[in-house]
């Protein structure tokens, strides 16, 4: 029998996370496995908006991290911990780790100053599993080299992603046991079966 699960996906942008959202969202359906998928900044109405504000403006880090926080406190009470709730698996492209990496490393504004602002929006709701989908920063600039349509944050520099990727690196030392590193140079398929095999033994351990 399964249970509701909060499942995040992490990593530099490029590294293909969005896609193992979509085909672990499509599996879980097609397994009739109740099953929301959601993105972060946004997945609800008002944190939208706020990506918005955010993708579409010159704002301060702090008005930057303070903004994601909101969104993100928005999401959980609103979506993510009705679904728990209703036992569904939750799928979420990002979550406060971004926050931390982009935020708290990349822009400087420290990784426990990130964590307290968003723990007064969110309480300790963790992922009960994040995927980091490992790229390195060179990589991830050759990925988004042909890119059309990069947002302000995906258009930094190498330097900037060098440090998004030092955060990712610390926190995966942090929470080995809710943090899965995943080879995401791999080919997609596999890198999607490994996904799917990792969650069924988390899905049917009870
Ligand atoms: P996306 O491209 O994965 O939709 O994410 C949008 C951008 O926002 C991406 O460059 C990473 C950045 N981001 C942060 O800087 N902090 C955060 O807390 C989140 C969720 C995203």
């Amino acid at each position: 029998m399964y249970r509701g699960l909060f499942i995040s996906f992490e990593g530099l942008d490029g590294s293909g996370k969005t896609t193992q959202v979509k085909m672990l969202y499509d599996y879980l359906i097609e397994k009739n496995i109740p099953a929301i998928m959601l993105r972060e900044p946004g997945g609800a109405f008002v944190s939208e908006k706020i990506r918005s504000i955010i993708m579409e403006n010159d704002i301060s880090p702090y008005t930057e991290a303070l903004l994601y926080a909101a969104a993100r406190a928005e999401l959980v009470g609103s979506v993510i911990k009705p679904s728990l709730l209703a036992k569904k698996i939750v799928v979420c492209d990002r979550f406060i780790d971004s926050s931390v990496a982009y935020q708290g490393y990349a822009r400087g504004l420290g990784a426990e100053n990130i964590l307290n602002i968003n723990k007064f929006g969110i309480g300790g709701l963790l992922p009960d599993i994040t995927f980091f989908m490992d790229i390195t920063p060179e990589a991830s600039l050759k990925r988004r080299e042909n890119a059309t349509g990069l947002d302000r944050i995906e258009s930094e520099g190498l330097a900037f992603h060098e440090k998004v990727y030092s955060g990712y690196k610390d926190l995966f030392l942090k929470f080995p046991g809710r943090i899965h590193r995943i080879d995401a140079l791999g080919e997609t398929v596999k890198i999607h079966n490994e996904i799917i095999c990792f969650i069924e033994k988390q899905l049917f351990k009870d």
